[in-house]
């Protein structure tokens, strides 16, 4: 199979009506798109990616009244995220509709939802006619891709067609939250700050992957992700470094003899470390570096989601 790349979502669009897959951006990360009532396109996904099945599907959509085609009950706490952060990075999971194939939601009874604030994706989605399940564009477990190249680095011969944006706006994924449960459970840190979401709703908690409950919620805690081939060494401090050939710095002060590394990049800001960190790691894997150091940050706002992808990383 060749890949179609294309700038023309009505050209990308088309190929998912024919029941084939299609790599778009969103502001987050690049997903790989099928249509929702199409199971044998979603099949598709999960072959191309080498996804394992119990890793559950998020719906995308275009318009906020499509909540309801994918969504059985929106309740009162997941109504009022949605009319603070739709359009944007935010997955809210609510029961699903038993239309919805199985094999998206991996066999549970929820689904994810999200609609994306970029404009091109918000534009494919609607020319598709129905939600669109997308995974991140990625073969499962290695970096989410956030330029059109990293999917086809991943992905080319094995789906369809890319539709081709500039890179991604957050480059981490959305914050996936759980509105199932009596008080809302965020089941991956991402784009939407936990403390954004207390403000909507105080009892908002950040779910224990570690308790013997919490994992099963997420399917996809469970697996390994994010990971570059290189090794991940965390540091808060530069006298944390023992090695610098073929060894890589990431983070937002530069150490001394930054120039010995094969690969670095000095953020100015957490939000240009978590734009820049998976471009990063691939950048990292092509050179062959087997070091990468990571600065780690304070955990507050869109550094929450940036701890939670170093240290999943770091975890091999
Ligand atoms: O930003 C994003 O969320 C991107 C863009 C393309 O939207 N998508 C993305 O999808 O990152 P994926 O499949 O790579 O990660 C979704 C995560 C997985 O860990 C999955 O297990 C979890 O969300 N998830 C999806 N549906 C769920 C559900 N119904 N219940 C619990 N967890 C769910
Ligand atoms: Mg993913």
């Amino acid at each position: 199979m060749r890949t179609v790349l294309t700038k023309d979502p009505r050209k990308a669009a088309e190929f998912i009506r024919r029941g084939e897959t299609v790599a778009f951006p969103t502001e987050t990360v690049y997903g790989l798109g099928a249509n929702i009532f199409d199971e044998a396109a979603i099949r598709k996904i999960f072959e191309a990616k080498q996804r394992p099945s119990d890793n559950p599907l998020i719906a995308h959509v275009a318009r906020v009244e499509d909540v309801s085609a994918v969504a059985s009950e929106v309740n009162e706490a997941a109504r009022k995220f949605i009319e603070a952060f739709f359009p944007g990075a935010l997955t809210v999971v609510l029961r699903r509709r038993f239309e919805i194939p199985a094999i998206a939601a991996a066999g549970l009874d929820t689904i994810g939802v999200r609609m994306p604030r970029h404009p091109l994706a918000n534009e494919f989605i609607k020319l598709c006619g129905a939600p669109v399940v997308a995974p991140s564009a990625n073969i499962s477990g290695r970096p989410s891709p956030t330029e059109w190249r990293a999917v086809y680095e991943d992905l080319n011969g094995r789906i369809t067609c890319i539709l081709q944006g500039a890179a991604t706006e957050i480059g981490l994924e959305s914050t996936v939250l759980d509105c199932t449960t009596d008080a809302p459970l965020v089941l991956r840190a991402g784009g939407v700050a936990l403390e954004a979401l207390q403000e909507i709703v105080p009892t908002t908690r950040l779910a224990n992957i570690a308790s013997t409950d919490e994992p099963a919620r997420s399917p996809g805690m469970r697996h390994r992700h994010y990971a570059p081939r290189a090794r991940i060494r965390l540091i808060e401090n530069s006298n944390e470094i023992t090695a610098y050939e073929r060894a890589a710095f990431i983070g937002l002060h530069a150490p001394q003899d930054l120039k010995r590394f094969a690969l670095h990049q000095i953020c100015v800001s957490v939000e240009e470390y978590a734009r820049e960190l998976f471009r990063f790691f691939r950048a990292c894997d092509a050179a062959q570096v087997e070091t990468i150091y990571c600065e780690t940050v304070s955990e507050t706002g869109l550094g929450g989601a940036l701890m939670e992808r170093l240290r999943r990383a770091a975890e091999k």
